[in-house]
């Protein structure tokens, strides 16, 4: 912003030089505005201060005591009281000031003036009521995005391969691969040239905490979520094959159709607007974009049997079922009275099941649209719901350091033991042998996924032993 301000004094600076010589102030005209729809602050007026004013109107440098980097400062004006009269144009001292009628001259000599266009937004946006931005705006929260310290390990997503050989963990900003039979740790994945905000070289997948994750069913890409971007990594060599940016905030739930022709994507900015879309494998690109679905993050998404349509769960309580490519609307379930955290599609096409913020999981038939029941799965949050391949049954995770297995019909399978901690993540082989599970205790623990016994517990590559892995109860 500053740069931009200098660069813009020295262009300007032989018209200031003119007017200067004369030693004659002449007050620049406000131009008259003619627009059908009303000035909206967000896009008309707030950019016009931020590239003229804010630099001493804002943070630590409130000249006068005014501070325009907010509408309400903008409004509330400074030491000389209101900037802005509402309805009054002609009576704000930003228009006075602005126009060079009345002294302090705003901005000062030596700075760029406003234009008469730009006065005359000012003044039109003033006359009709010096209206405050609307949230739905363009207006964007600015997210800062931030390493995680070296100590952070929590597990936060993982997946398995699709031929059981390897499993893949999430672990802070980190991918650790490992061989799913004797436990040894492979390699990490990186993404090349990452670098901090500040310039400083990153060894890792992402900036920011990797919060999702899937490999695709024909073995070839594993992909990974994290703050505003996806990964899609050659799952074999490691090699970042290609980078998708632009979401709104962190994505935090992906998965491939069963014929890996798809991947669909989910996330959004808390309590704002979930985010859901589906790219072509392997162009990436991008083919559907359900706007509005949610009115909160989504947390859940999968795929229907046929991969004709998918299914999202939402902070917003809401189970939602659309139709691709159109992205149409089909049907919703309610009755979660928390967040949905994840939701799956059984193989049949018949049901679906979703797992929630108020420990339950919920089985809805999908032709009638209605709940068939609701199986108090947890004692906590229950955080992953995973259909395994074919077979009417689920795995789950949860707050209360429990991993199970479920059939549709509410019975309890499998319980899978050892977790010490939150678990946030659990993935699955498809013709479920091999079962993996972690958590904020930074262990993936892998299972029989048959019997439920604990294989081994796989640490993170600089705690992880050479020889053997440990056998952790
Ligand atoms: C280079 C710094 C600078 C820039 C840029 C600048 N101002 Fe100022 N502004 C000041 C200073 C210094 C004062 C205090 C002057 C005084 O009190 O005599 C002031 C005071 C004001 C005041 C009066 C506040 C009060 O109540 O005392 C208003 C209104 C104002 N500025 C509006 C603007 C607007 C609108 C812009 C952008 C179009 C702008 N300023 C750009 C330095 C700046």
């Amino acid at each position: 912003m500053r740069s931009l301000l200098m660069l813009s004094t020295v262009v300007l600076a032989p018209s200031l030089a003119v007017a200067q010589a004369k030693k004659e102030i002449v007050p620049i005209p406000i131009a008259k505005i003619e627009r059908k729809e009303p000035i909206a602050y967000e896009k008309d007026i707030e950019p016009i201060f931020y590239k003229k004013c804010i630099t001493c109107h804002s943070g630590n440098v409130k000249e006068g005591r005014y501070d325009i980097s907010t509408y309400e400062g903008a409004v509330k004006g400074g030491r000389r009281g209101a900037a802005v009269v509402p309805g009054k144009a002609e009576a704000s001292n930003i228009i006075k000031l602005g126009t060079k009628s009345e002294k302090p001259f705003m901005p000062p000599r030596g700075e760029e003036p406003l234009t008469s266009e730009e006065l005359g937004l000012i003044k039109l946006w003033i006359d009709q009521g010096a209206k405050a931005p609307t949230t739905s705006g363009p207006r964007k929260l600015q997210y800062i995005v931030s390493v995680p310290p070296a100590n952070v390990h929590p597990v936060r997503a993982l997946a398995v391969s699709p031929d059981k050989a390897a499993v893949a963990a999430g672990r802070g900003n980190q991918i650790h691969v490992y061989d799913a039979g004797s436990g040894a740790y492979i390699r990490s994945f990186y993404a090349p040239g990452l670098k901090t905000p500040d310039g400083k070289d990153v060894k890792a997948a992402h900036l920011s905490i990797v919060e999702s994750m899937a490999w695709s069913p024909d073995g070839k890409y594993l992909v990974s979520g994290s703050f505003q971007e996806i990964a899609i990594w050659d799952a074999h060599t490691g090699m970042l094959r290609h980078k998708i940016g632009g979401f709104a905030h962190a994505v935090v739930a992906m998965t491939f159709s069963l014929d890996s022709k798809l991947l669909a994507v989910a996330g959004g900015e808390p309590t704002v607007e979930g985010e859901i879309k589906v790219y072509e494998v392997p162009s990436w690109k991008q083919i559907v974009d359900i706007k509005n679905g949610h009115s909160d993050t989504v947390y859940g998404i999968c795929f229907s049997p046929d991969n004709k349509m998918i299914a999202t769960g939402s902070a917003d309580k809401f189970v939602k079922v659309w139709e691709i490519p159109s992205g149409k609307f089909v049907k919703a379930f309610e009755g979660h009275t928390h967040h949905v955290l994840d939701v799956g599609w059984a193989a049949d096409g018949k049901l679906l099941a979703s797992a929630g913020g108020d420990n339950t999981v919920k089985v809805w038939n999908f032709e009638k649209g209605e709940q068939e029941r609701t199986i108090n799965a947890h004692g906590k949050q229950v955080t992953r719901l995973l259909f395994i391949g074919k077979k009417n049954e689920f795995l789950t995770c949860g707050g209360d350091n429990q991993v199970k297995a479920f059939n549709t019909a509410g019975g309890t399978i499998r319980n899978f033991p050892g977790g010490t901690d939150f678990i946030y993540a659990v993935g699955t082989s498809p013709d479920g042998a091999v079962v993996a599970a972690g958590g904020q205790d930074g262990i993936v623990r892998v299972y029989n996924g048959n019997n439920g016994t604990l294989l081994k517990s796989l640490l993170p590559p600089d705690a992880q032993p050479k020889e053997k892995s440990p056998e952790k109860k």
